[in-house]
């Protein structure tokens, strides 16, 4: 059986320093460039249904300033809609979801702080909203049926259910070796478990989503993808694998034992745009009503659009904390918590060579989904 991501999958929680509170700005960055398409979802959600209440869930929510920015971007939205058809402001029901470890706690005692703010900012009211968090996981079924307006998700869906079965080697012959995602040394039958795994997850979201979704109903999902045909190359290959590289001398130096790094493989998958494609395809429920790419630096802290690299010692820092942020407690639990330091320090340097070589890019994918009539 593959490894379950429910049980090892959470972002680092808190506020703290290697938090992903604080390391998230990729993260924003996505909610800001995708914000018209979220827009103009919501308002014509709002048009077509134009309820009294409207139910809103963001899934793989997190914790940290990214969650509130959806939330009080959206209730913006379905106020501003509401004025404009001239018609009182709907009470807004959000959903958060996340697996059972995300830090739902720190989500609840910051909500009050922000919507003070929030009022503030606006120097008025809006409109009455109540929050609800939703610990599971979406590949499956999260609210009962026809319920939901609108879903939204950002950074998530690269995210797999499990680690694919067929990358585990029944004969304890590791199948993957030296690597902890597809890379052009993976054998091909590593390649196709990652693939199949990624159509069966992505199907059952898909199908979990049209249940839940009410008439009218639209979402609008954000997600790493590749700019590659074939599935062993790309970005996301590339970034995981200098990762792999610095797991690989610490073998070598006898810090991580070579068995740990063998067996050890991400529940990820970056897909191509035709991939994502097929799927919506073949599960057939869904229009796809809007579909962009846009590049993101993996230093989130550069919002260049060039391909210069001013620092790369310091970019490859800042592309260490915020790939921690994100994996820090997977990596803990295969290797221990003793090798973190070592390990995001040696990737670090490892990132600064590369982006000297290229400055690669995080493909950011983007779509708008409505229910087939
Ligand atoms: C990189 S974070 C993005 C968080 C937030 N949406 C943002 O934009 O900052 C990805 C989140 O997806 C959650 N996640 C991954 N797989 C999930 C699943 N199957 N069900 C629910 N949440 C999941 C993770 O726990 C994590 O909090």
């Amino acid at each position: 059986m593959g490894m379950k991501v429910e049980q090892v999958l959470h972002m680092v929680g808190g506020a703290g320093e290697t938090s992903y509170a604080t390391n998230s700005r990729l993260q924003e960055k996505a909610i800001f460039e995708t914000k018209s398409i979220v827009e103009e979802a919501v308002r014509e959600v709002y048009k077509t249904v134009l309820p009294e209440s409207m139910v809103v869930a963001d899934l793989g929510c997190s914790s940290g300033p990214n969650t509130f920015h959806v939330v009080f971007e959206v209730i913006d939205i379905v106020d501003d809609q509401s004025r404009r058809l001239g018609r009182s402001p709907p009470e807004v029901q959000f959903f958060l979801n996340d697996l059972p470890g995300n830090d739902f706690n720190s989500i609840f005692q910051s909500l009050e702080g922000y919507e003070e703010k929030l009022k503030e900012e606006k120097g008025g009211g809006i409109p009455p909203f109540y929050v609800v968090g939703v610990p599971g996981s979406f590949y499956g079924r999260l609210f009962p049926a026809r319920s939901v307006h609108f879903f939204h998700s950002s950074y998530c869906l690269m995210w797999l259910s499990q680690v694919p079965p067929g990358v585990e080697s029944n004969t304890g012959v590791p199948l993957n070796e030296g690597n902890i995602y597809i890379s052009e040394t993976s054998p091909p039958v590593v390649v196709k478990s990652y693939q199949e795994q990624y159509q069966r997850d992505f199907t059952t979201f898909l199908e979990s989503r049209f249940e839940e979704l009410s008439f009218g109903g639209r979402m609008v999902l954000t997600f790493l993808g590749r700019t590659t045909e074939r599935a062993p190359s790309g970005e996301l290959c590339q970034l995981w694998g200098l990762l792999a590289e610095a797991l690989n001398a610490m073998v070598l130096e006898g810090i991580v034992e070579k068995e740990k790094v063998d067996a050890f493989n991400l529940p990820f998958y970056a897909p191509s745009i035709e991939e994502v494609k097929a799927v919506i395809q073949s599960v057939g429920l869904f229009d796809l009503d809007q579909m962009q790419i846009f590049k993101s630096n993996w230093d989130p802290l550069d919002d260049s659009s060039d391909d210069y690299i001013y620092d790369n010692f310091i970019s490859g820092e800042n592309v260490a904390k915020s790939t921690r942020a994100v994996i820090e407690p997977v990596i803990m639990r295969n290797f221990g918590e003793h090798i973190l330091d070592d390990l995001f320090s040696r990737y670090a340097k490892n990132v600064a060579k590369h982006l000297l070589k290229e400055k690669t890019k995080y493909p950011v994918f983007v779509i708008a989904l409505k229910t087939k009539m």
